[in-house]
């Protein structure tokens, strides 16, 4: 990985940003800081035993055989997983088993269509939820409960359900116990939108197929370079950098990128850091953009409204597997023969060099995260590089990154409205 940003105004402050981001590693690493007691996914990528790791895969295999698997959860217990899937799964054409995400919307059409998509197909369910007792997820597993219970007896259900949950305590802890549904465990000291290298993430990228044991390879290296106290800790730049820039007026932080396949990484991105960061009438905001599509929508903002924007690029190397050159055209009408025998890549390239700049230029300044390329190893080295940079700037912004009280407040008037005693 590298870390790079583009010239930028505010450089003499730089050094003093550093200083804070570092002192901040050893808060988060003796586990002195606030929220301490929610450190447990620190030391998760190197805590794994093999025989839970083949314990998850084995799952995965008996899953594989369904048509369908649909993932139940909402927030930290889905969207990992589907930024994992969604940047290494191809982009056309349907995975076996196909994986569909549920319990993270209440939209009744949603739930309509699955059902009917369901008809005649075979499928399994995985149910996420920390606590254990949140609706969304609660409600779609009771929905789907009972499209299985159609097609299933009751005795053969247990091997078509897993949940994902609490060591002791909420509702769906007592439903895996009393119907004997095969359980997994999120660790009592990792929060959900910490937990995508759990089973709460492992296991729906396993039955997806893709190799988890390469995804912790990834953030374990990635934990190497994140603790270090020297210049080559690139989390360490990356919170100095977006303090610096909040610091400095700049409020609202894009994470753009020039590959559709990033875009659910962007998501569980804005999740990780708008819930870690967004309290006590500070933070960040985090928001996201894939160029050039939205350079058609949003760039005209970017380079010439409110200048209350910095940028994150995250940019793959080496893109893709197959180059496509434009083809040469006698005529010509199209007037492309400037950029005949290019590759589609190479002007992928030159398109994010010159909007980095033109941003830069319109005062935006930008900052770019590099990986080598879109594979486990690396999405995992990508995802440990943002949970630890998001701690260090939770604690440059003293306050605390692990809680999220503010979630509650709909959830209590919706309660209140549906009649909940
Ligand atoms: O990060 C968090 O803690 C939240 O976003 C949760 O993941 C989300 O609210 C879902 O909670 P639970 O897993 O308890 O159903």
């Amino acid at each position: 990985m590298k870390f790079d940003i583009f010239d930028f105004e505010e450089k003499d402050n730089f050094d003093k940003y550093i200083k804070s981001a570092s002192e901040n590693i050893s808060q988060l690493l003796k586990k002195t800081g606030k929220g301490n007691n929610f450190l447990g996914w620190l030391d998760l990528p190197f805590n794994y035993n093999k025989e839970s790791l083949v314990d998850i895969c084995k799952t995965a295999i008996k899953f594989q055989r369904f048509d369908i698997v649909i993932v139940i959860g909402i927030g930290g217990s889905y969207l990992g997983s589907k930024a994992v899937i969604e940047a290494l799964k191809p982009q056309f054409g349907i995975l076996k088993p196909e994986i569909i995400f549920a319990g993270h919307t209440l939209s009744e059409d949603y739930y309509s269509e699955l059902i009917d998509y369901l008809k005649d197909k075979s499928f399994g369910l995985v149910i996420i939820s920390k606590s254990g007792t949140t609706t969304e997820p609660a409600i779609a597993f009771r929905i789907l409960l009972n499209e299985l219970k159609k097609s299933v007896p009751k005795e053969k259900l247990a091997e078509r359900v897993v949940t994902i949950t609490d060591s002791s305590k909420g509702a769906l802890k007592t439903i895996s116990v009393n119907e004997n549904y095969k359980s997994y465990i999120i660790p009592d000291d990792v929060g959900g939108r910490f937990s995508v290298l759990t089973p709460v993430g492992l296991l729906p990228i396993a039955i997806a197929g893709f190799d988890i044991s390469a995804l912790l390879n990834g953030a374990v290296d990635a934990r190497q370079m994140c603790a270090k106290y020297n210049e080559n800790n690139l989390a360490v730049y990356y919170a100095a950098f977006r303090n610096l820039m909040y610091k400095s007026g700049k409020k609202i932080e894009l994470l753009i990128n020039f590959n559709l396949r990033l875009n659910f990484i962007a998501e569980w991105w804005k999740q990780l850091f708008g819930e870690s960061e967004g309290k006590e009438l500070k933070g960040i905001f985090p928001a996201s953009a894939s160029f050039t599509t939205d350079l058609h929508s949003l760039g005209q903002y970017i380079q010439q409204g409110e200048r209350h924007l910095f940028e994150t690029a995250i940019v793959v190397e080496n893109n893709s597997k197959l180059r496509i050159e434009i083809p040469f055209d006698e005529n010509n009408l199209d007037e492309l023969n400037y950029i005949s025998l290019k590759n589609i890549e190479f002007i992928n390239q030159k398109a994010r060099e010159g909007t980095l700049k033109a941003h830069l230029d319109g005062g935006v300044p930008n900052c770019k995260i590099s990986i080598e390329k879109l594979d486990e190893y690396n999405i995992g080295y990508l995802l440990y590089f943002f949970e630890f940079a998001c701690a260090i700037s939770g604690y440059m912004l003293e306050i605390n990154p692990f809680d999220q009280p503010g979630v509650e407040n709909y959830k209590k008037n919706m309660f209140e409205l549906l009649g909940k005693k």
